[in-house]
């Protein structure tokens, strides 16, 4: 069986752009808003052009002893130079950069996926403890 687990790659961040870079706290207070952000080239930019950009950004929160994550949001990012002039020509380019704000009452795993054009799928965790 192919395993969709094998599809998602990651890596050292600071040495692999493609990687997300979830910035978020290792501790919460339960139902105390969190924010967080996720970016994808912070130490290494990527490049964005309408040929080779990345097109979204998923966000998860997989509770601790639940079965399933909880999807905390899907960005999209729609603005790589395209225009009807051509490619890169319209100026406008999405920065593959989101900051959302959730709470929780369980201690987890934040779970951040990424999807650049050319060099396929990307993960990244970061483990929050709540108290
Ligand atoms: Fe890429």
């Amino acid at each position: 069986m192919h395993e969709l687990s094998n599809i998602f790659q990651s890596a050292d961040w600071k040495k692999e752009k493609h990687v997300p870079v979830i910035d978020a706290p290792e501790k919460a207070k339960k139902g105390e808003k969190l924010a967080i952000s996720v970016t994808v080239g912070k130490e290494i930019a990527h490049p964005n052009t309408t040929e080779h950009h990345i097109a979204w950004i998923d966000v998860y929160f997989h509770p601790e002893d639940a079965k399933f994550p909880c999807n905390l949001g899907r960005f999209e990012f729609w603005a790589h130079g395209a225009s009807t002039d051509g490619p890169n020509t319209s100026s406008v380019y999405t920065h593959p950069s989101i900051t959302l704000t959730f709470k929780t009452e369980k201690p987890g795993t934040i779970f951040a996926f990424s999807h650049c054009n050319v060099h396929g799928f990307w993960m990244n965790s970061h483990e929050l403890k709540v108290d």
